[in-house]
């Protein structure tokens, strides 16, 4: 059953193993025990073609991409996911809710690989078709507790502990700027406190609106 007359759209940001896609996971369960249809998607990834994408941009031996093909293969995995899978599904009224989406450009190529954000600004909104979601939280953990987090490393994750700084400190200054969209979630706490403090704000912003 569809719950929206158009489709809502939430996505999930952080840095590496901020605890994303825990969170995910139980507000994806905590909606379908209240009968709500949703869908998720991860990026890079969620189509064939996306996946297919994010095999060269995730595998750790390919030492030589560049930071700008690395740019264009986001956002071009992100284009099909958009047209493929988000679009559809909002035009249907479902609920979509994204591990990462164009935020995670700005932090890691922008803030994390030094691309000019205007640049990547006109990247993301080709590839979304001016698609923005409707909430955005941001678990913000301190980039050594991410990297604790973590057992395996992917090519990205492998960039260290200053290239992680730089995408959080380009996460605050997007939560700045887009404060109507973005919440900020303290990551630090326990898992069930992040989950009750997502699910507060999602009930608040989305449900009763
Ligand atoms: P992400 O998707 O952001 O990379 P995950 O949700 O996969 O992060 O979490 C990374 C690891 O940290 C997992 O082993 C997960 O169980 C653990 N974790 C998640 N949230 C917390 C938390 N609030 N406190 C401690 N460990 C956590
Ligand atoms: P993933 O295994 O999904 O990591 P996580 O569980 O931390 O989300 O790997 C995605 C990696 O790709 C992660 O290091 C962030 C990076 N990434 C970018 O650099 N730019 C982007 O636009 C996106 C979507 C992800």
């Amino acid at each position: 059953m569809s719950n929206f007359k158009k489709g809502k759209f939430i996505t999930f940001e952080g840095i590496d193993g901020c605890g994303k896609s825990t969170q995910v996971k139980m507000l994806v369960k905590k909606l379908e025990q209240l009968n709500i249809d949703v869908i998720t998607i991860r990026e890079p990834g969620g189509t064939r073609i996306s996946e297919s994408i994010r095999e060269i941009l995730l595998y750790r031996d390919i030492h030589e991409l560049g930071e700008r093909t690395e740019a264009l293969l986001m956002t071009a995995s992100r284009a099909q996911l958009t047209k493929e899978v988000i679009i559809p599904a909002l035009n249907k009224g479902t609920l979509v809710i994204a591990d990462r989406y164009a935020d995670s450009t700005i932090a890691y190529q922008g803030g994390g690989r030094k691309i000019k954000i205007d640049r990547l600004d006109e990247l993301n909104q080709f590839a979304t078709y001016g698609t923005v979601p409707d909430l955005t939280f941001f678990i913000d953990v301190l980039p050594d507790e991410g990297a604790r987090r973590q057992n395996t490393k992917d090519r990205i994750e492998q960039a260290g502990i200053d290239f992680q700084r730089r995408a959080r400190d380009s996460y605050l200054e997007l939560a700045k700027k887009y404060s109507n969209r973005i919440v900020v979630i303290d990551g630090k706490t326990d898992i069930d406190t992040i989950h009750k403090n997502i699910w507060k704000e999602f009930k608040q912003r989305i449900l009763e609106k």
